[in-house]
């Protein structure tokens, strides 16, 4: 706690150069886009599971707080990528070091010179979906309720990391480490630390056709569009349910390969653990204090991760057939009554 306190308090009383602003923001972006995956990758496996839960999922993207939310989440996304690039190539060059206050003011323009083209078209999509007299939205407190289970349900997972981890410290109370433990502990720390930076690389790429897809070519209110080509397919969306658009993508064979399932697998796993492991740094750097808050934080780490991972690929791997579809568009008509 006196750690976050103190991040708080030097963060604003410390006139720093920009590099301090851009680890402020890289730390806040890394950990925003953290909070989406984890409702997006349970929201997404509901289209296998549970086809009218994801039609609720869906319309709740589509009001207006997840629009707003959707432009902070695409911001979030590119600085995080620009700058963990800029670090990236630094520690792979650490003579660069002496360029980097220049190279952290590259970053802030490249991101306000992708933005810009970016939101407007975005802004398009909005201003499209704003235009159509037929246009459905869910109330606001449907968005709160539904996003409820949520908060509670990540409360609940801090509060269980923490029990654990008192149950273990019982159990197995801590030996002081021996240098052989330290040695180890360091090796694998050097190992997230560069997985860290080669994780980004091949996130970089994913991330952007993934969002280019969702947000550029195609609209987050294109998902539920009635016979509109699915984005990255030739099949049209006949029901124009979100359960449909998916099955589409996930049922796509190029030869024997189901491509969208196969790149979604790559994004799936590569950034659960970037972001999981990015998460842990963050939660464990400001719980040092307390050897049991830190072990509980790392716990939900892990935990989470391997939740998320599991969620993920059993829906990756699982079928939507015609009863889904049928079941999700039933949803769709109810949605609004
Ligand atoms: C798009 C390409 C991405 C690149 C190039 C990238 C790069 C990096 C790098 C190099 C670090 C380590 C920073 C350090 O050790 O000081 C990092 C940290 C982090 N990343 Fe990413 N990342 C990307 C995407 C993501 C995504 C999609 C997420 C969330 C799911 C994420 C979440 C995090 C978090 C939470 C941290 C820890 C921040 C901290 O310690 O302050 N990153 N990223
Ligand atoms: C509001 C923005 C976004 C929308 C509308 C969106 C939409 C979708 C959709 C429709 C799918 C279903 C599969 C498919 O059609 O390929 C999906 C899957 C996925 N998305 Fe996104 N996406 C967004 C942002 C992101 C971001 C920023 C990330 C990474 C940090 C991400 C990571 C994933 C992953 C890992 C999957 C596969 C999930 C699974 O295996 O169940 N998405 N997304």
């Amino acid at each position: 706690m006196t750690s976050l306190v103190l991040t708080l308090t030097e963060t604003l009383r410390y006139k720093g150069a920009i590099g301090q602003w851009s680890w402020v923001l890289h730390r806040i972006s890394g950990l925003g886009v953290v909070l989406f995956l984890t409702l997006h990758v349970i929201d997404t496996s509901w289209s296998v599971f549970y086809p009218d839960l994801y039609v609720k999922a869906i319309a709740v993207y589509q009001t207006p707080l997840f629009t707003i939310g959707e432009f902070g989440l695409v911001a979030c996304v590119v600085y995080h990528a620009f700058n963990g690039i800029r670090i990236a190539v630094m520690d792979f060059k650490p003579v660069w070091w002496r360029h980097q206050q220049k190279a952290a003011w590259w970053v802030l323009g490249a991101t306000v010179v992708t933005l810009i083209p970016v939101f407007l078209l975005m802004f398009g999509h909005v201003l499209k979906f704003y235009q159509d007299p037929e246009r459905q939205i869910l109330p606001f407190s449907f968005v709160i309720e539904s996003q409820l289970p949520f908060a509670v349900g990540i409360a609940a997972a801090l509060v269980a990391g923490v029990l654990f981890s008192g149950v273990v410290g019982l159990i197995a109370p801590a030996k002081p480490k021996d240098k052989k433990a330290k040695a180890q502990g360091s090796r694998l720390e050097r190992f997230w630390w560069s997985y860290m930076r080669l994780s980004g690389v091949l996130i970089l790429p994913l991330v952007f056709g993934h969002l280019a897809m969702m947000h550029v070519v195609q609209g987050v209110f294109d998902i539920t569009a009635q016979n509109f080509t699915v984005v990255g397919t030739q099949a049209l969306n006949d029901t124009g349910t979100a359960v449909e658009f998916v099955a589409e993508r996930w049922n796509l064979l190029i030869g024997p390969l189901a491509v969208w399932r196969l790149y979604d697998f790559a994004l799936l796993a590569l950034v659960t653990v970037h972001g999981f492991n990015g998460l842990r740094l963050v939660l464990t750097d400001y719980t040092a204090f307390s050897p049991l808050l830190r072990r509980g934080m790392m716990y939900v780490c892990v935990i989470g991760a391997v939740v998320l991972l599991v969620l993920g690929t059993g829906a990756l791997i699982g079928t939507i057939d015609e009863t889904a579809i049928k079941l999700a568009t039933e949803a769709m008509e109810n949605l609004h009554k």
